[in-house]
């Protein structure tokens, strides 16, 4: 892969789970062998936005990998400016143009980590920010998550349903949950981009006036009542996102979509997902989150694999090129 911003960019999706899970199968045996011609290459991570889940395991799999690993709170300290032929006579002390080349310099892949502004719709999926980088940077760009997709938590999310499916086409529920803050849409708009491109039979559900964005509401079953979805599930996955339409307000705070014990009990003994992090009692009940059939954590360690298999595919790419 020249980038990894979306699912478009893989062209085999099940021959990427397929390494992920291998590498996952290595690692665990402490069969750990990082080619020769990886170590000393270098990943340059920059984070516009905190992270606990997707900074460590890119860490940890650029150093599975031999890499050396420079991570930068890009929040903090200047801001840079993203727009082209402004006047920087404001707080903006660095424009992108620069900022993406000089990273270049250092890196062999850099990792971008962005958020929306849930305010303003055009700009969030115009990708603006991340194409801003990719515009300018001359070593190839990972994202971390973007302001509409998340792509490295969506393989990972292929990969353990993969892994953890007990039919060959399973029922899987994305359903949107309830919280008190208005959250980007890029979980679950890159759950269904991937979903689509795997052998499952996916339904979401949300309540009325949660509609995701056209492009991803194409071809997609629709249940607006959350206990018929359920309805012989074999993986619940939880999530909430803030309305596409009415951009970026937080839907309705109600808990009467948290995900519960008698909601799961309607599944066929469904495993319950989430990207974490994750509000407890709000989006998830403990029982459901706590039980034997949660597999949220499994997920999380799924990352390091994941990153693992596209940093190295990204590295082949830029070494064979
Ligand atoms: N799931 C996820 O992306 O977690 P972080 O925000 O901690 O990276």
């Amino acid at each position: 892969m020249k980038q990894f911003l979306s699912a478009n960019d893989v062209t085999d999706v099940s021959a990427l789970v397929k390494r992920a899970l291998e590498i996952k199968a290595q690692n665990l045996n402490g069969d750990l062998k990082s080619p020769k011609v990886f170590n000393g290459k270098t990943i340059v991570l920059l984070f516009f936005n905190p992270s606990l889940r997707t900074r460590l395991s890119t860490e940890k799999a650029a150093l599975n990998l031999g890499m050396n690993v420079i991570t930068m709170n890009a929040d903090q300290g200047w801001q840079l400016e993203f727009e082209e032929g402004t006047v920087m006579n404001l707080d903006r002390a660095e424009h992108v143009k620069e900022a993406a080349q000089v990273i270049s310099q250092y890196a062999d892949l850099i990792g971008v980590r962005t958020f929306p502004t849930l305010t303003n719709r055009e700009q969030d999926y115009n990708e603006f920010v991340m194409k801003q980088f990719v515009k300018y940077a001359t070593a190839p760009v990972i994202s971390l998550e973007s302001a509409t997709l998340h792509p490295l938590q969506s393989l990972t999310d292929v990969m353990t349903i993969d892994e953890n499916k007990s039919t060959a086409r399973p029922k899987v529920v994305l359903t949107w949950a309830p919280h008190p803050r208005a959250l980007p849409q890029a979980v679950a708009n890159s759950f269904v981009e991937w979903m689509k491109k795997t052998d499952v039979e996916l339904v979401v559900t949300h309540p009325k006036g949660a509609e995701l964005a056209p492009q991803f509401m194409e071809n997609l079953t629709i249940e607006y009542n959350q206990l018929t979805a359920f309805e012989g599930a074999h993986f619940i996955y939880a999530k909430n996102w803030s309305s596409y339409y009415d951009y970026g307000k937080i839907i309705t705070p109600s808990k009467d979509w948290m995900v519960t014990t008698e909601k799961m009990a309607l599944t066929d003994g469904a495993k319950f997902m989430h990207c974490l992090p994750v509000r407890r009692n709000f989006v998830v009940s403990d029982d459901v989150i706590d039980h034997s059939n949660s597999i949220v954590i499994k997920q999380a360690a799924n990352r390091e694999f994941a990153a693992q298999a596209v940093i190295e595919d990204m590295l082949i790419n830029t070494i064979n090129n």
